[in-house]
């Protein structure tokens, strides 16, 4: 699709790479609705993007119900809609075996819930709208882009929530593209190694430092930009779909 014509959905679009997905969008030429819980840095968003082109809506991404009548709003809000990008993650960090007691299954469970659920929820609601879309070239009426992780193929100790989820979303990609070609919706997913966002920001230094030199090339971590180029690249090449594409350096993670 044409880069000014993108009306999209980015769930985590207020943070990290979901705020560089909206801004890519608006900076083409097209419009964003962002899905997210930080009301603070979702009305700092919408002022740096401009409210024409941007707007908030307060979504939990696994609240079925909330999520698809705010999908039917975003969709006023953006005259129309032909892409879902699927931003919103925590990280879940924990050991199944914890120091204290073993992982409680409402951890395990929240992390899968916001990671894998919440991106089925979004991809749902969004694709039952686009189906009714006039269909462009090819037929295609949208497209959706998940976001997994390089921990879906070799997570840390630690990881075994997160990369459950992100394991999930790698899964579905293809069965969900293979469904919904009929529609001319396609679906892609992005496996980031690590990227500069507040999700890593927080890190000591010497963990910064080390997660650094992990990185063969570039031996650094990833620019939100980069993962936002990517975004576009999927939404504009219609040939690209029911692939997961890693973006990360080259890197694979050791075991802790
Ligand atoms: N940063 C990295 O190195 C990295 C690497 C691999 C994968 N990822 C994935 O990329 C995505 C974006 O991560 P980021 O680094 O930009 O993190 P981030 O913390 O900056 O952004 C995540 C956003 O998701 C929102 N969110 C959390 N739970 C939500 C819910 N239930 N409903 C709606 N929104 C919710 C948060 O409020 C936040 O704004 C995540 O799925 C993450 O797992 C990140």
């Amino acid at each position: 699709m044409q880069s000014d014509s993108i009306r999209a959905v980015v769930t985590g679009g207020v943070s990290g790479l979901g705020l560089a997905v909206a801004t890519r969008i608006v900076a083409d030429g097209g419009k964003a609705a962002l899905f997210d819980v930080n009301d603070d840095k979702g009305a700092a968003a919408v002022a740096a993007l401009g409210d024409a082109n941007a707007h908030y809506f307060r979504t939990d991404v696994t609240d079925e119900d909330g999520v698809a009548a705010n999908v039917a709003a975003a969709k006023e809000f953006l005259g129309g809609l032909n892409a879902a990008i699927n931003c919103a993650g925590i990280l879940g960090a924990g050991r199944v075996l914890g120091r204290e007691a073993p992982m409680p299954l409402k951890n395990f469970a929240a992390t899968v819930m916001v990671n894998l659920v919440g991106s089925f929820n979004v991809a749902k609601a969004a694709a039952a709208q686009m189906q009714h879309n006039d269909a462009g070239d090819d037929g295609e009426r949208g497209a959706i882009v998940n976001t997994a992780s390089v921990a879906a193929y070799e997570g840390q100790i630690g990881q075994a929530a997160y990369s459950a989820s992100k394991g999930g979303v790698v899964g579905m990609t293809l069965p969900m593209a293979r469904e919904l070609a009929r529609f001319g919706i396609r679906v892609n997913t992005i496996a980031p190694g690590i990227f500069w966002t507040p999700m890593v920001d927080g890190m000591p230094d010497d963990v910064q430092q080390s997660l650094s030199a992990s990185i063969p090339f570039p031996s650094r971590l990833g620019k939100p930009e980069e993962f936002a180029d990517l975004v576009a690249y999927i939404l504009g090449n219609r040939y690209l779909n029911g692939e997961t594409i890693r973006l990360d350096g080259a890197v694979r993670l050791a075991p802790k």
